[in-house]
């Protein structure tokens, strides 16, 4: 899949190979690493070009990335979908600059929209860290909702941490955004 959607200020663009670099090089900072549950640190362009083929070769949108693209600053973040049993889960991060400025609530408002116009399932599923209130923020935002408490692995801290669970229906979504 090949694909580049347009926001109000951004392009929400299919990854490429050539974005693992850049991708890595923000990535690679424990402000963001932290906040994710995968990331390990120090994070290479080779440990990016290890998760982001899985992104590129997909074609379902339960299976799909976006680069966030700013005019100004290039690539600066990603939002993705995974797929994970039934469930299809919404990750997102923004390199530390760029933070603050309404720039992941635009993408992730884009993601979703496309994504319910592109899906059939009905649901997606995400969470944060139970320190994240900027993300959590984001999410009730979209019309997420909280379902429950759970501990996630966070690679770059090495420890368990509380997760808040949450979750979105289309309608809420709908709902939230109209
Ligand atoms: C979390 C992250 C994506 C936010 O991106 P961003 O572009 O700065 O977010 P936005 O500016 O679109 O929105 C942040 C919202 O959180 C709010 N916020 C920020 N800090 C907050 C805090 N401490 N408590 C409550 N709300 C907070 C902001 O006011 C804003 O809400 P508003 O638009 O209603 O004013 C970014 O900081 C990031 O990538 N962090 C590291 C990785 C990460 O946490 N990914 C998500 C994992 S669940």
């Amino acid at each position: 899949m090949n694909l580049t959607l347009a926001t109000e200020r951004l392009l929400l663009r299919s990854p490429l190979r050539g974005d693992a670099a850049r991708l890595a090089g923000l990535l690679n900072n424990y402000a963001v690493a932290s906040n994710l549950a995968h990331v390990k640190l120090p994070h290479t362009t080779k440990d990016t070009e290890l998760w982001l083929p899985r992104l590129i070769a997909s074609r379902a949108p339960e299976q799909s990335g976006f680069v966030i693209i700013m005019r100004e600053a290039g690539v600066v973040g990603l939002v993705s979908f995974r797929r994970d049993g039934d469930a299809t889960i919404l990750g997102y991060w923004l390199g530390e600059e760029f933070w603050g400025r309404g720039i992941m609530s635009e993408a992730v408002t884009g993601a979703l929209k496309w994504y319910f116009t592109h899906s059939k399932t009905d649901i997606v599923t995400s969470g944060v860290f139970h320190f994240n209130m900027a993300s959590l923020a984001i999410q009730h935002k979209m019309g997420f909702v909280e379902t429950g408490r759970s501990v996630v692995r966070c690679l770059a801290r090495n420890a368990d941490i509380e997760h808040i669970d949450t979750e979105l229906t289309r309608q809420a979504f709908e709902d939230a955004t109209k």
